[in-house]
């Protein structure tokens, strides 16, 4: 198991299954970075992860990002950058290698960049402990329109572009995917596929109509939730009762 994988495992064992996208609406860098504190502070118990998405990490620049990626390994939270990297390899080593030097352990990356590029990148990646987690199929109501389409593989062999991802991702070793809990079957199907050797991370709980629990039981390993617990008039009683079903599950 990879050093990324053993370190999600050990700060969501006994504790919970979910990761917090913590996906703030807020232009000022101050106040950006001192609301995400606050949510590492208050809600760090209840969660194994944050996730901070492009639109978070863009205005934040290396000296916050640095601060808050510790303020949550200090508690035990793992950090993943949500930037779903697509781009020649050259690129997308220096972009992790930026991010790396900010505190993330891990990166979301899509799968259409190539199975070369994604194997020179999970080689990459791997090399100091850092993670790999791959989109295979999202969440909101227009995804199927890309990732249920009709495509060829290498051999002439018809298949949807998500089975691509989903064979590409567990073949290269990556060590998640990314499948949103709008679609529990394909949860299943890639859950019997991927048989242990990598995570299934779903976001799309609540606000995108996911409901947690069938999420849980058709598979995925953690939840990724963001709106439900931010925009919530009690985000600690809400990020409570989410760890609380991971927890029985
Ligand atoms: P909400 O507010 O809907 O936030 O709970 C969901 C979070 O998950 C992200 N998202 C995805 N991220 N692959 C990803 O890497 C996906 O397929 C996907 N679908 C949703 C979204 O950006 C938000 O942070």
């Amino acid at each position: 198991m990879t050093d990324f994988r053993k370190r999600m495992k050990a700060s969501s064992s006994d504790k919970s299954l979910v990761i917090l996208a913590n996906d703030l609406d807020e232009n000022r860098v101050d106040k950006l970075e001192s609301r995400t504190m606050t949510n590492i502070k208050n809600l760090n118990k209840y969660l194994c992860a944050i996730k901070l998405n492009f639109h978070v990490i863009l205005p934040l620049g290396k000296k916050s990002l640095e601060k808050i990626n510790q303020a949550a390994h200090d508690v035990g939270l793992q950090t993943i950058a949500d930037i779903k990297l697509n781009d020649i390899g050259n690129t997308n080593k220096i972009a992790v290698e930026r991010l790396w030097e900010c505190g993330f352990d891990a990166v979301i990356v899509n799968p259409i960049m190539g199975p070369e590029n994604l194997k020179e990148l999970v080689k990459s990646v791997h090399k100091d402990g850092h993670g790999i987690i791959t989109l295979v199929h999202m969440s909101h109501h227009e995804a199927k329109l890309g990732y249920g389409l009709r495509v060829k593989d290498s051999t002439g062999r018809t298949l949807m572009l998500h089975k691509l991802f989903l064979k590409w991702s567990y073949s290269l070793h990556v060590d998640g995917v990314v499948v949103g809990a709008t679609v529990p079957e394909l949860i299943t199907s890639c859950r019997k596929k991927i048989r242990g050797n990598c995570e299934i991370y779903s976001p799309g709980v609540g606000t995108q109509g996911g409901d947690p629990k069938k999420t849980l039981d058709a598979g995925a390993n953690y939840l990724i939730i963001g709106r439900t617990i931010l925009n919530s008039n009690n985000p600690i009683y809400q990020a409570r009762k989410f760890q609380k079903l991971t927890l029985e599950s």
